[in-house]
């Protein structure tokens, strides 16, 4: 079974259940890639956000930025390597395509030091709060003898973890996204910024659209080319108009929890935000500049800190490092 298709299998166990027993141990990234490489099937290159394009850009800090974070991706304007991905193992994914999130990765690249990376999608929460509950979330999917997934085995696990059908859930209450830059992207983790007097304030980093959100019905996302996001930003940047999306600080409070992904804070949605700066699409770049690298998530300039207690962070970068080991040409 296909990445791409987890969501859609999770929506159908949307049940009622009770709270899941704390997982104990966490897990090494290795067999959680190798899961991944095994659904997405051979030759391919990523097995998550396997279709996608490269561009490159620039991000523009705010002055409320720098009051926040000592960074040096905000106190000037720097390039970036950007890459807006369709996601799940299907590198021939419809763009229309329901069940899966989309992906922007970027590389924040100021001269010198201070290369600053996110990889953030278009939910707020993750599947998974921990590398074990990932690794089980992915085993429950494991097809059976007959090719196919047993119904029976995701029911046990998702009535043991019910949070991690919360991302589905999300996914499924949303338009489908008529545009990668015409959605909400979210960096999923709690970050902490660090000023240069020393103030430090926990945020979660959220993407808005520069231009307003773009949304489709399913019928709409139907009837539309398998591969008009391409063509959309395309049509965006020959218009001249900026094409990109407005970088923000969803700001946190001192009780607010750091160390689970799959947790939205209290009254989220409703936080006042920060505006920290613009990220712009100049021109598509060469797919082997995104190919030949990873976007590592643990890769943050100083006076930006991930989350110390969050086990679904720590293992990103490793996760990610070992992907590009196996990546197809
Ligand atoms: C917790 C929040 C997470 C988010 C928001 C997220 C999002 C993404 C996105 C957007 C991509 C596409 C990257 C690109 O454009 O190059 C990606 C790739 C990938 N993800 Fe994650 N991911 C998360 C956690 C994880 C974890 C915990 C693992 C495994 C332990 C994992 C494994 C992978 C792998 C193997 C790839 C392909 C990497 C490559 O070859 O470059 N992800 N992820």
């Amino acid at each position: 079974m296909r990445l791409e298709t987890f969501a859609a299998a999770s929506l159908a166990l949307l049940v009622a259940a009770p709270a899941a027993p704390a997982l104990a141990q966490d897990a090494d990234p290795a067999p959680i890639v190798e899961i991944m490489r095994t659904f997405a099937g051979p030759g391919v290159h990523r097995p998550s956000g396997a279709k996608g394009m490269c561009y490159v850009g620039q991000f523009m800090p705010s002055a409320a930025g720098r009051d926040l974070s000592k960074a040096v991706i905000f106190t000037r304007p720097s390039e970036a390597l950007i890459r807006f991905s369709v996601g799940g193992g299907n590198p021939a994914v419809a763009d229309g395509a329901r069940g899966v999130n989309r992906g922007l990765s970027f590389r924040i690249d100021p001269d010198g030091a201070g290369q600053t990376e996110f990889v953030m999608i278009n939910a707020p929460i993750n599947f998974a709060r921990s590398p074990a509950q990932m690794l089980g979330f992915l085993e429950a999917r494991r097809p059976a003898a007959n090719g196919q997934p047993d119904p029976e085995r995701i029911r046990v696990f998702s009535e043991a973890n019910p949070e991690t059908l919360a991302q589905a859930r999300f996914l499924a209450s949303r338009p489908i996204p008529g545009s990668w830059v015409g959605v909400n992207y979210w960096g999923v983790h709690a970050y902490t910024l660090t000023n240069a007097a020393g103030a430090r304030q926990v945020i979660k980093f959220r993407m808005d659209p520069l231009d307003g959100p773009s949304n489709l019905t399913d019928d709409e996302a139907r009837a539309r080319p398998r591969d008009f996001l391409a063509q959309d930003i395309a049509t965006r940047l020959a218009s001249g108009q900026p094409t990109g999306l407005r970088m923000v600080a969803v700001m946190g409070r001192p009780d607010d929890p750091t160390d689970d992904p799959t947790r939205l804070w209290a009254g989220e949605d409703t936080r006042p935000t920060i505006d920290l700066g613009t990220l712009v699409i100049r021109s598509v770049a060469e797919a082997q500049r995104c190919d030949g690298t990873i976007f590592a998530p643990t890769l943050l300039a100083d006076g930006i800190d991930g989350p110390a207690n969050d086990p679904m962070f720590a293992i990103r970068t490793p996760a990610y490092a070992i992907s590009i080991t196996k990546r197809a040409n």
